[in-house]
């Protein structure tokens, strides 16, 4: 029966035009006062005139004026130090995530965000942030438009409701809470998370465009390598990453992969639509590996970069343990994850902190 499929091809090499990415999402002035904890008026200055006097601006300033000075993070002897993100504000959020969660089903394109967030790192650069990675570049929409992202300003529209309750909690820690929660209540394993990364400030330290995979290169391992080799990853974490995409779809309209729907996805849940490469697309387990090896199914999508992990003797060893040992595939992916997750962040407290 593995002959009656092929490998899916890019129906629709769409790009995303930049009319699809909301005009109205102006994450910079957000950005600039997410923060509370301004430890020099350099900081507040450095907002720019335009931002200080938007009404968002205003709103949050007012709401700074209320809170008590321990919380805003001014330097006084009694007062806690600030980190980037405030552990009990993200405590909070990853209990509104997993609201969301319950309502949106928005488990797979949470994972996405992380992933596209954390997946620009390259190790070969030192600065920061430079080096790219898990630093919230992803929420400016010069980087939204990267064709690699296609889609994930509507991961960014559901997490914004969230970021405005809780301003003491960055996006690149957001981001990366929300993946790690996506992943345990789909069924997933614990991912061994840390927080504290630091929010890169404007879209000029966003990376620039084509860090992230293709799906369909001319060879696809060494291409995989190229990339995942850059970000300092090994072939054991290529293929257990490779296995989040036990969640989610894709769609033509969006990556230009995938069938525009298939009995797995017509009636959602969530935006119906796109092609899964499992049956049970919001549960998190290894059916990908078991599914991507037999290939009987018409309706089920296998990527040329993953129907490689099967080809390649050295990523097969780990993709065959995979199909035939759950607990295996959740150990490395539980690893694999907290590591990608880190990437190229920089951490305030420089140790972080979990939650
Ligand atoms: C190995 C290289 C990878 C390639 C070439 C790749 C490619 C893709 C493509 C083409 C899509 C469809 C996007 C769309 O049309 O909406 C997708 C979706 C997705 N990817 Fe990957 N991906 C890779 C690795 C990863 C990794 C490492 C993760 C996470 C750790 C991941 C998580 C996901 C998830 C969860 C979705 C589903 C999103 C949704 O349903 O909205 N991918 N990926």
């Amino acid at each position: 029966m593995a002959d009656r499929l092929t490998l899916a091809t890019p129906s629709a090499m769409a790009s995303v035009s930049a009319a699809r990415i909301a005009p109205r999402f102006l994450p910079s002035a957000n950005a600039a006062v997410a923060k509370l904890c301004f430890r020099s008026p350099l900081e507040l200055k450095s907002l720019g005139s335009s931002s200080l006097f938007s009404p968002l601006f205003l709103a949050q300033k007012s709401a700074l004026q209320r809170l008590p000075s321990s919380r805003i993070g001014y330097s006084t002897a009694s007062s806690p130090k600030c980190f980037a993100s405030d552990p009990e504000e993200l405590k909070v959020a990853r209990e509104d995530i997993k609201e969301l969660l319950k309502t949106k089903f928005c488990h797979p394109i949470l994972v996405r965000l992380g992933w596209h967030d954390a997946g620009t790192y390259n190790k070969n650069i030192e600065e920061w942030p430079q080096r790219g990675g898990a630093n919230g570049s992803l929420r400016f929409e010069v980087e939204l438009k990267h064709g690699a992202n296609a889609g994930l300003v509507n991961a960014l529209k559901l997490l914004q409701a969230i970021k405005d309750k809780y301003s003491n909690v960055t996006y690149a820690d957001l981001f990366q809470l929300a993946s790690a929660t996506a992943i345990e209540e789909a069924g997933g394993p614990k991912i061994p998370m840390k927080y504290g990364r630091v929010d890169v400030s404007g879209p000029e330290q966003c990376p620039e465009e084509g860090r992230l995979p293709d799906a369909g290169p001319p060879s696809p391992a060494a291409h995989l390598r190229d990339v995942f080799y850059r970000m300092g990853l090994n072939d054991k974490e290529i293929v257990a990453l490779s296995g989040a995409h036990t969640l989610g779809r894709s769609r033509p309209d969006r990556s230009g992969w995938g069938k525009p729907e298939t009995k797995y996805t017509k009636d959602g849940p969530g935006a119906p639509g796109g092609q899964s490469w499992t049956v049970q697309w919001l549960k998190f387990d290894n059916s990908y590996f078991k599914d991507i090896k037999e290939r009987r199914d018409e309706d089920l999508l296998v990527l040329p970069t993953d129907a490689v992990l099967f080809e390649d003797p050295s990523f097969k060893e780990y993709a065959e343990k995979y199909a035939v040992d759950q607990d295996a595939f959740f150990r490395d992916y539980a690893e694999a994850h907290a590591k990608l997750s880190n990437l190229g962040a920089k951490f305030d407290p420089p140790e972080g902190f979990s939650i």
